[in-house]
């Protein structure tokens, strides 16, 4: 049993195998939160953790006590008044222009499993026994506000979901200006706070910091989850590393604006927030109508960080990822893009997949520029209708010939946008998001649709469904190449569009889930120039996601290492591309490209007829490894060994869940003369067991304990690099029982 009740103290304990989770209901009926870490005995009464002080300058609840101020007690889902003067969870705009509100405690359910939330994605459970479920039923007496908290634990892993429902059971209309998905009071602040930030071909960099006095955060305003921060933060104790000590992380399974936020009181505590970014955000609830909130996902672990992102990854692999290709290795795949751009022909895409297809590729992409006026950047989108200039046979007569060349075809849509020079846009001027009387800005040429009318969200779908049935599709390519500015519905009412930015992304994932259940066999990778929204939300609907523009190895091994503290390798599209880098000028050997590539969803993105002879048998044998090999490497329990972001000499590797099998890759960044010896400490493996690598045997304990030397002469697996001689070197050592 997972979830125990003490009715008479209004306590809850909930208990995993790994954690704890314990609250009370206050004396002035609010919820507070007690305790949350490492699983610990349960017993009737926790009342010792509600610790009280008189203190002078403390507002109080109760006249005849001037110990129970709600600023010093740990609460479950703080609001703004009653006492309390940080950051609250969420804020009431009312007619009368209070926004002072008070939930108390009401009652309680619990469920078995967990319940879907309502056109959001969520992680899931597959057996009843995998979690439990429960659901504190609170009100705001004055309004008639009910508030519902979820709380989902699941048994075995260290893991907690949380969300907060609304429903107006008042007469008046409402107005929710803030409504986040977690809010966590911690007893301490000795916690380093580490963020996963960027830009646009650098996202996701781990950046870490001192908890101080006073707010920390990190967000998105730009309608999606944004290359410049992610929404995912992490908690750790300073002396916690990647194999050792205590770690928090916070995940918002959530595609569009959001709020991570930390606030250290002047007495040391923290207030952990998670949601929708409250700037902006304004949901009219009209009597009867409910708000539900995006769901939060927290990871506690006191086995470091590498511990704390497999739960991440095995949480998001089985349990948020969903359908056909959840499970199951990905195809090696070409993608025209850096090959082509939008300068191509059915001749010119023909030849390029013939020769991947020689070389072992088994599905193309074709990317951006085979529809409307689509020849440049200024026009096209928003017109899914193949151009007969460039592919005489159109989608349908084009895919025809890649799969009778024994290949899958896939292809590039970006549904959310339109170019001004569309017949879309020509039709339909007013279906973008622009404020009234005030120019739009665009981005890339492009502008948003409003995708809070379902008028909208229809006519896109009825568009690609028709091309997808029309044709031999098994892969789309979803991309969104700007973020949102002067956010405004023709649609809706004044007094409405504070709830724009979030209709706008559930018009999104309302696309995806009507697509993905028409074709349920297609894959689809998500895309946001990059890793513009490479976030959990994302993952529910398509497995994988493009991880970044930059396709340099070298860069590629800090975003994939920085991403990989909360995604899983399965969700990381990576391909080896053309030298020099298109984004960047550098020049790699061609083996580490596919070294870095391997640890994703591998494939190319280049016109490999325009490679030598010697390269193009090395492709072969790239493509025969990771045929072999994707199985692990995809799905395979992850370790970051050595940071990029730390020292010249990086590492990760895979191991088989038998611990039979397993996969390192070792990269050096630059090259040094008269270098040291380096050994390199590996992890997961069977203390026991002999590994045999490139012919020679070694106990799991040497490697791990004692470490694989990785000194210039120890060759590794596969490719072949030249030894030692070159900058960007690397290479992958392919361990066996
Ligand atoms: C941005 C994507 O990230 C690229 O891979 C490519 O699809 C272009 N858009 C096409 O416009």
């Amino acid at each position: 049993m997972s979830i125990i009740v003490n009715e008479a103290a209004g306590t809850f304990h909930l208990r995993g195998k790994r954690i704890s989770y314990l609250m009370t209901v206050l004396k002035n009926g609010q919820l507070g939160q007690l305790y949350f870490g490492k699983r610990i005995h349960h017993r009737e009464d926790f009342s010792y953790l509600l610790e009280y002080a008189a203190r002078p300058m403390a507002s109080c609840v109760f006249e005849e006590d001037k110990a129970f101020s709600m600023e010093h007690l740990k609460q479950e889902y703080a609001v703004y008044g009653t006492s309390d003067y940080r950051s609250p969870a969420a804020e009431v705009l009312q007619e009368n222009g209070s926004r002072v509100s008070q939930f108390c405690f009401r009652g309680y359910r619990i469920m078995k499993g967990k319940p879907k939330l309502e056109g959001l994605p969520a992680v899931y459970t597959e057996s009843l026994e995998e979690a439990e479920t429960l659901i504190v039923e609170l009100e705001d007496q004055v309004t008639g506000l009910r508030l519902e908290l979820y709380y989902t634990i699941f048994e075995e892993e260290g893991i907690l979901t949380r969300s907060a429902r609304f429903i107006n059971q008042g007469g008046k209309p409402l107005h929710l200006t803030r409504a986040m998905s977690l809010c966590l009071d911690l007893p301490d602040s000795e916690y380093d706070w580490i963020q996963f930030s960027g830009s646009w071909a650098r996202e996701r960099y781990p950046r870490a910091r001192r908890l101080e006095e006073g707010i920390q955060s990190v967000g998105s305003m730009r309608g999606h989850s944004s290359h410049e921060h992610n929404p995912f933060v992490i908690l750790k104790r300073p002396d916690a590393h990647e194999f050792q000590g205590e770690a928090i992380g916070f995940s918002l399974v959530y595609s569009g604006n959001f709020l991570a936020q930390a606030e250290v009181d002047t007495r040391g505590t923290v207030r952990m927030l998670l949601g929708i970014h409250p700037d902006w955000f304004d949901w009219k609830l009209e009597p009867g109508e409910s708000f539900q909130t995006p769901e939060a996902v927290i990871v506690y672990t006191d086995r470091g960080l590498n511990a704390l992102s497999q739960s991440f990854h095995r949480l998001y692999q089985r349990r948020l990822a969903r359908g056909y290709w959840r499970d199951r290795p990905r195809p090696v795949l070409i993608n025209n893009w850096e090959a082509t751009y939008m300068d191509f022909t059915e001749e010119k895409i023909l030849r390029i997949a013939e020769k991947a297809r020689e070389l072992g590729v088994e599905l193309f992409v074709l990317d951006d520029g085979w529809f409307g006026g689509r020849n440049t950047e200024h026009a096209g989108l928003g017109d899914w209708v193949p151009n007969r200039n460039k592919l005489p046979g159109g989608i349908r007569g084009l895919s025809e010939k890649i799969e009778g060349l024994g290949m899958k075809f896939g292809l590039w849509f970006e549904p959310e946008m339109v170019n001004r020079d569309s017949d879309l846009y020509r039709e339909h001027p007013d279906w973008i998001l622009r404020t009234p009387d005030r120019p739009s800005c665009h981005g890339r040429f492009q502008y948003v649709l409003d995708f809070s009318r379902k008028e909208v969200v229809d006519h896109v779908y009825r568009m690609m469904e028709k091309i997808l049935s029309d044709a031999r599709i098994s892969y789309i390519k979803w991309d969104m190449n700007r973020s949102i500015t002067e956010c405004y519905s023709a649609a809706l009412p004044p007094d409405r569009q504070g709830e724009v930015f979030h209709r706008y992304i559930l018009g999104v994932y309302d696309l995806y889930e009507r697509l993905t259940s028409r074709f349920p066999e297609v894959l689809f990778e998500s895309c946001a120039s990059g890793g513009g929204r490479f976030d959990p939300g994302m993952l529910y609907y398509a497995p994988q996601a493009w991880t970044s523009d930059d396709t340099d190895a070298v860069e590629r091994l800090k975003i994939q290492y920085g991403s990989s503290y909360c995604y899983p390798v399965s969700s990381m599209g990576s391909h080896v591309s053309a030298v020099p880098n298109h984004q960047l000028g550098r020049t790699t050997p061609l083996y580490t490209r596919a070294n870095v590539a391997f640890f994703g969803t591998f494939g190319y993105e280049l016109d490999l007829g325009r490679l030598s002879p010697k390269e193009q048998e090395e492709i072969k044998a790239q493509t025969a490894f990771m045929k072999k090999y994707r199985e692990l490497l995809q799905f395979g329990t992850f370790y970051r060994l050595s940071s990029p972001f730390e020292r010249n000499e990086a590492a990760w590797m895979t191991v088989s869940r038998d611990r039979r099998t397993a996969i390192v890759g070792w990269y050096r960044i630059l090259n040094r003369v008269n270098a040291s010896f380096s050994r390199l400490k590996l992890a997961g493996l069977d203390p026991d067991l002999e590994y045999e690598i490139n012919g020679r045997r070694f106990y799991g304990d040497e490697l791990m304990y004692l470490g694989l030397v990785t000194s210039d002469g120890s060759a590794g697996e596969m490719p072949e690099g030249p030894g030692g001689s070159c900058d960007f070197d690397s290479r992958l050592y392919l361990l066996k029982a």
